[in-house]
């Protein structure tokens, strides 16, 4: 497994993965949008380009992640464990005392991914996902101490 800092000629490959993950996807501009932003860094997990990535930003001693997706024909297959693993240690190298992220709470299959890594729930947005079908869902906001 090949993991690399994404770049922002990643947008428009970055934007097709994230299309088969979540029901309102990033278009390739939103996604160089966010690439953008100061703090931002990135992981790409590569196989006939990338095959999953991590967006995370980093500031004031906090960091949150943007957003994360696999390749629905590359899960589980570790990648997901991998870009997390590898954001969690940038996080921690830019001085982030914290790992923050939302996740829909009928997220099973990223919930466990995150507490297998030690995030624990700090809390709830009501309401903060629109989904196609359901409605709206509400979030567990997790969080990781970078301290230890
Ligand atoms: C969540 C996601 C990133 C996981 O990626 P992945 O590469 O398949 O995950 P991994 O193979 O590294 O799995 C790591 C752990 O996550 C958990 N996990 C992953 N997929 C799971 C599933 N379908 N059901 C239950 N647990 C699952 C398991 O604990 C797994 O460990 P194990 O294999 O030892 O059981 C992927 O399913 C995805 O892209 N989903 C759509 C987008 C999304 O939901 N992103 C997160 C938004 S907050």
């Amino acid at each position: 497994m090949r993991l690399r800092s994404v770049a922002l000629d990643d947008a428009y490959g970055l934007a097709r993965i994230h299309a088969g993950g979540f029901d309102h996807p990033w278009s390739e501009s939103e996604m160089a949008e966010v690439l953008m932003q100061p703090g931002m860094f990135g992981l790409a997990v590569e196989g006939d380009g990338p095959a999953g990535f991590v967006l995370c930003r980093a500031m004031a001693g906090e960091a949150e992640v943007l957003t994360l997706a696999v390749d629905p024909a590359a899960r589980r297959s570790g990648i997901g464990l991998a870009l997390m693993t590898a954001a969690v240690e940038g996080a921690r190298a830019l001085g982030a005392e914290s790992l923050f992220l939302e996740v829909a709470v009928d997220n099973a299959a990223a919930i466990a991914l995150y507490q297998g890594l030690g995030f624990s729930r700090a809390g709830v947005r009501r309401g903060y996902y629109r989904r196609r079908a359901s409605g709206a869902v509400d979030a567990l906001v997790m969080r990781l101490s970078l301290n230890s």
